[in-house]
């Protein structure tokens, strides 16, 4: 091929699934990489025959040091022109309930292995002098979040490890974007625990929608896209009230809609 492979984490499901999509209509081999190998393998049959690209899964968890390590192996005969860290998950609770197992699991996740993944594979591209990498942060990392608190934090660390890489490697041929998306309809309240919250019962965006604007974003090597008019605006207006009080409005939309916090 090429134009080389783009290796999507999280690609079993939502936002990484259509950002797979759109590597694979772009002419890029894919490669998927989550823990639900049969899903992998449906979308890479499904996106081969679509797309006619060469196309693959590997099963792997993230939040293992030696599963990723293993990744970089299991990959060393690919040319990895895009690599997109979307793989990432939420946690809800109050944080001194919640089970710490998990928190460490979110730690290990979204920000371990983002960096962990981004510093393996950058190093190849340096070396080419191409390259394109594309980091899922959130609206979330805007705002201090309660009782996701961990969550919240770990897309801080997104944004600002993200930016700050981009920073460096200006002038490389090697881009880091970070796509920070608002609500979207996947499978990530369900899995987080907070499909009833109040954040979801407000306007949501497709996953579709919201990988658009993030491929567009790392193809044009910009740093940072926000996804939808709407959400920029409102992190637009968070820039200028008082933490204190955003604090309080998210954990208003972290709570249930059948409690009132
Ligand atoms: N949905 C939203 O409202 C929203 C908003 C802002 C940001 N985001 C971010 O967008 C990204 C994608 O989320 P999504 O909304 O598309 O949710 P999703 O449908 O739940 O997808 C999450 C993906 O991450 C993978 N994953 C989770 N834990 C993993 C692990 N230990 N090892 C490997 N893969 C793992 C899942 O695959 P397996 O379960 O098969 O491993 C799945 O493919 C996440 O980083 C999320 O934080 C989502």
């Amino acid at each position: 091929m090429a134009k080389g492979a783009a290796l999507i984490t999280g690609a079993s499901s939502g936002i990484g699934a259509e950002l797979a999509r759109l590597c694979a209509g772009d002419g890029y081999a894919v490669i998927l990489v989550a823990r639900r190998a049969d899903r992998l393998a449906e979308l890479a049959e499904n996106l081969a025959r679509e797309y006619g690209v060469p196309a693959r899964g590997i099963a792997a968890d993230l939040a293992d040091a030696a599963a990723r390590a293993a990744l970089r192996e299991q990959t060393r005969g690919d040319t990895v022109e895009i690599l997109i860290n979307n793989a990432g998950f939420g946690l809800h609770g109050a944080y001194t309930e919640t089970d710490w197992e998990d928190e460490a699991r979110l730690i290990e996740v979204n920000m371990t292995a983002l960096a962990h993944l981004t510093r393996l594979f950058a190093k190849d591209m340096l070396r080419r002098g191409s390259g394109r990498i594309l980091n899922v942060g959130s609206t979330a990392a805007f705002v201090p979040g309660p009782f996701m608190a961990m969550y919240y934090a770990s897309k801080a660390f997104v944004v600002s490890f993200s930016l700050a890489v981009a920073n460096e490697l200006q002038g490389t041929g090697v881009s880091v974007t970070v796509l920070c998306p608002g609500p979207t309809r996947t499978e990530f309240f369900t899995a987080a625990g907070i499909a009833d919250s109040n954040l979801f019962q407000g306007p949501t965006m497709t996953a579709a929608a919201v990988a658009r604007e993030g491929y567009a974003a790392m193809m044009a090597g910009k740093p940072e896209v926000i996804a939808g008019a709407r959400n920029r605006w409102m992190i637009l207006l968070t820039r200028l009230a008082p933490r204190k009080m955003l604090a309080g409005i998210a954990r208003r939309l972290n709570s249930s809609t059948q409690s009132v916090k």
